[in-house]
């Protein structure tokens, strides 16, 4: 009985959050350096939670796919600690960066080496990290695979016109990535890595895939609804640790104070959250704050954390 309560407590809770800001859909910027994802409509909002006891909640277009971007970030840097361990922290700092997601000004002052692995210098680093070894196209293939694994789902696709469309205008990461060739900080051809890069930011995923996907963080590295061991319990936490002082950009300070929840964020408008041994969530709505992050996503979540008591502080 006390569980129906609880659980009937979260559907009512997500369906008051997604009704108080329906007035205000379509609110935000939709990105629009990126034309394939300026062409999406900004009035989407859906919402998932999955607990880490197994039931999923949702509200709006949960089941709707939308370009992930930068949240992939979180799966290639797993893959990276999984590969090369610790030993990544050599290539990339884990330090916030106070610039935006796209900014190269450090690089030139700290030798190439990005300040951490969710700016755009840092995952292009680590996607060049997990190419060793393996072409692009595999490591593609891999990628995809991993995803389909973590989310227990396997209808997850890249949508290659969002990967055409990133290569056909990506000059600022570009940019980035031969500014770091030249300082001897990547491995393989600038095509290679940003093939890959671009690749897994043009996932497309449902809310509902992406709380599945990240489930395994909220529960100490090991997904409830599989049994699948992804990750130590250390490694889950020092994710973590990241999402929440890196994971919104030079926003982060502001998401962890209105939010309190590791989190990484994308320009698609999407948010993956995670409640340590509560639940994982994930919500998108197009329209973008200035610094990048999902206006309403950002609020859903701040409304989520304050009415379930989940902020880490
Ligand atoms: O590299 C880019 O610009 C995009 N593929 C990803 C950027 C992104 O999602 C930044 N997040 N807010």
């Amino acid at each position: 009985m006390r569980d129906l309560e609880q659980q009937k407590g979260l559907q009512s809770i997500i369906d008051d959050i997604y009704r108080e800001l329906t007035p205000r859909l379509g609110e935000g910027r939709v990105a629009d350096y990126i034309p394939q994802l300026a062409r999406v409509d900004a009035r989407h909002f859906g919402m998932a939670v999955v607990t880490t006891g197994g039931e999923l909640y949702r509200a709006g277009d949960a089941e709707v796919p939308f370009s992930i971007q930068s949240i992939s970030k979180v799966f290639t840097l797993t893959l990276a600690l999984g590969k090369h361990g610790e030993n990544i922290w050599s290539r990339v700092g884990r330090e916030p960066s106070g610039s935006a997601f796209n900014s190269i000004v450090q690089l030139e002052h700290e030798g190439g080496k990005p300040r951490n692995p969710f700016i755009n210098a840092g995952a292009i680093r680590i996607s060049d990290l997990i190419l060793a070894g393996h072409t692009p196209k595999e490591l593609i293939g891999e990628i995809v695979r991993f995803v389909r694994y973590l989310a227990d789902d396997e209808n997850i696709v890249i949508d290659h016109e969002v990967a055409r469309s990133e290569a056909a205008t990506g000059y600022r990461n570009i940019a980035l990535a031969n500014f770091m060739r030249s300082f001897g900080c990547l491995d393989h051809p600038v095509e290679h890595v940003l093939g890959v890069y671009f690749h897994h930011c043009a996932l497309a995923m449902t809310c509902s895939q992406l709380a599945r996907s990240g489930l395994f963080l909220a529960a100490g590295g090991t997904n409830p609804l599989t049994g699948h061991s992804v990750v130590s319990r250390q490694r889950a936490r020092r994710i973590n640790a990241l999402m929440l002082t890196c994971g919104h950009y030079d926003g982060s300070g502001d998401f962890a104070y209105r939010v309190g929840l590791p989190g990484k964020s994308g320009v698609g408008g999407g948010i993956m959250a995670v409640a340590p041994g509560k639940a994982s969530i994930a919500v998108w709505s197009p329209g973008l704050n200035d610094y990048g992050n999902s206006l309403l996503g950002s609020l859903a979540l701040e409304m989520l954390a304050a009415r379930t008591g989940w902020s880490v502080f």
